[in-house]
């Protein structure tokens, strides 16, 4: 079925200067950029948006990560979206990313990990709705 998913291009590969790349891989596997806006996430942004993960040990780092400089935030749409972008990103830990994965290739750890992507229809509906208002979704 054609699906939804969002996808954030975190603070590490947009310092890194990989957007296009990140986008490249997401066009070559047939996923189409139908939202995307650049922000720089506040600390209440980024801890709303990672809230399933506030009682996390890793919470505090993945905030103080997410509001070190600027994201590209996209929602995705295709053929199995939400499964094409995960087996584009590649393992949440750089070292266990497959090979030509985003991950294996331009992140450098479980925090500094280069993008994220939702992991189920029912996460992205509530991540894409965090991020963009139907007006400013753009499919067809
Ligand atoms: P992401 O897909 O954005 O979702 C939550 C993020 O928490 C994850 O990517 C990682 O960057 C970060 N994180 C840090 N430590 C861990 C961990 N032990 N398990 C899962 N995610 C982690």
């Amino acid at each position: 079925a054609v699906e939804r998913t969002l996808s954030i291009i975190k603070p590490d590969a947009v310092a890194k200067n990989v957007i296009g790349q990140v986008y490249s891989r997401f066009e070559g596997a047939g996923l189409k950029v139908i939202a995307a806006r650049m922000m720089h996430l506040s600390r209440g942004e980024a801890e709303a948006f990672y809230a399933v993960h506030k009682a996390r040990p890793f919470f505090k780092d993945l905030v103080d990560f997410m509001v070190s400089g600027p994201v590209m935030v996209q929602v995705l749409e295709g053929e199995g979206a939400i499964l094409k972008n995960r087996d584009l990103m590649g393992a949440t830990d750089p070292k266990k990313a497959a090979p030509g994965t985003i991950r294996a290739d331009f992140a450098d750890s479980i925090d500094a990990n280069a993008v994220h992507g939702s992991d189920a229809a029912e996460t992205a509906a509530v991540e894409i709705a965090f991020f963009f208002p139907a007006m400013n979704i753009y499919s067809r």
